[in-house]
């Protein structure tokens, strides 16, 4: 592989135990090993919730008795090598958010606490906090006329917050230059098609967000990791998503064997018998997982790294997982593009209850 996304939450979810040197050392723990043993690949890191202290605290600039120079200002130093410009170095330690031009693209990584409702300082202010989107839509803009694909990188992946319905209006407006977004933060292997109902007569599949599996087997899952295979780099790529392969470690066999040992999970064309990964095909897929139910397991497993490879799930259960895929940027119910009136607005917030991401 060519170079790296880490998308943040490096320290372990022990939230009440931990200090500020405490995440400082752990920060700087891991993105030594990354420049220990894989010194030459480029690293691209976001910044997770559980990176502060208290957890989820992320107080944007405007609130001036709260600096968070203690973490930014160490993040800036440890990945400098790669965030070579005076530009990228200076909103990541004001706002813990850059952009940066690689090879040809470029990368924009997010401060997704941002819209953390768990984040308690936008209680002051949520709106547009440190003007962040719109300072998006200015790195989208001028990539836009130089005709420069763009990467978006971020630990919490867009939801339904005015913050979200916002970034994916940006995305639909810039959906030619923004190639590929990949998050984290849910530990499971999860995408999302992002929906556009509002303007266009036929509901159209736009985009697509991948949420990559964790390395942290909590809770119930197996550790993972994924090789995205992205066209380029040469004149005029898409840099769009070509193909991807999951990595696990099967924590049941370690605890067996005592020898901890990575194994190709899948990849995303073989095991869904995809041509391509555009926006259409993801939809695709998601109806063909309405009616087959083996199909629609074989996700499902995957959701948890094959953790439990004999998990059920159907009916209401099948229903809302398939639906939890499917993003508008308005109130719309993205659920009714592949079914109108599959699941009712209770039963998903009780499936969304049930599956409160870290
Ligand atoms: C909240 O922040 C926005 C954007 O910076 C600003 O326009 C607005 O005036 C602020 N609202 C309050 C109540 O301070
Ligand atoms: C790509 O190639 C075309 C045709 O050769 C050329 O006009 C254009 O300037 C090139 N673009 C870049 C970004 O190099
Ligand atoms: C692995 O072993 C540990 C220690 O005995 C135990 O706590 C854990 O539940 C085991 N996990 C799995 C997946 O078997
Ligand atoms: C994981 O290991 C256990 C114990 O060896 C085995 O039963 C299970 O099938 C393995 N799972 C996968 C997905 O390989
Ligand atoms: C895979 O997709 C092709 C069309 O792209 C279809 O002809 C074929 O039957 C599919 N195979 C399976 C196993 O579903
Ligand atoms: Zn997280």
């Amino acid at each position: 592989f060519d170079w790296i996304y880490l998308t943040g939450d490096l320290p372990a979810h022990n939230d009440w135990e931990q200090t500020k040197s405490g995440q400082v050392s752990i920060f700087n723990k891991i993105i030594g090993l990354f420049n220990e043993y894989l010194p030459n690949k480029p690293l691209f890191y976001s910044i997770g919730n559980h990176e502060s202290d208290p957890v989820n605290s992320f107080p944007p600039s405007s609130i001036t008795e709260y600096s968070m120079s203690w973490l930014y200002d160490n993040a800036a130093e440890m990945l400098k090598k790669w965030l070579n410009t005076p530009d990228a170095i200076d909103t990541l330690k004001s706002g813990g958010y850059y952009s940066i031009d690689f090879n040809g693209l470029r990368i924009i990584s997010l401060q997704t606490n941002y819209h953390n409702k768990q984040n308690w300082w936008l209680l002051v202010n949520s709106t547009d906090p440190d003007g962040m989107l719109q300072w998006f839509i200015e790195k989208l803009l001028d990539a836009e006329k130089k005709g420069i694909k763009v990467h978006v990188i971020g630990h919490i992946a867009p939801g339904d917050d005015p913050w979200s319905q916002n970034y994916k209006k940006i995305v639909l407006r810039f959906e030619n230059t923004i190639s590929a977004q990949f998050f984290g933060h849910s530990h499971k292997d999860k995408f999302r098609v992002l929906m556009d109902f509002e303007t266009s007569t036929d509901p159209r599949p736009y985009s697509v967000v991948y949420i990559g599996p964790s390395v942290t087997s909590m809770t119930e899952l197996n550790p993972g990791f994924r090789i995205y295979t992205v066209d380029g780099n040469y004149n005029e790529s898409s840099r769009q998503v070509l193909d991807h392969d999951t990595y696990i470690l099967n924590i049941t066999d370690a605890n067996l064997t005592n020898k901890p040992k990575w194994i190709h999970e899948y990849s995303a064309k073989d095991a869904y018998n995809m041509t391509n990964l555009t926006p259409d095909s993801w939809l695709s897929l998601l109806k063909e997982c309405l009616t087959n139910n083996n199909l629609f397991l074989k996700y499902y497993h995957y959701i948890s790294k094959s953790f439990n490879m004999e998990s059920q799930c159907s009916g209401h259960c099948q229903h809302s997982t398939i639906c939890s895929c499917l993003s508008t940027f308005s109130n719309i119910s993205a659920c009714d593009a592949i079914a109108p009136n599959l699941v009712t607005p209770e039963q998903m917030m009780l499936y969304e209850a049930a599956h409160q991401d870290c």
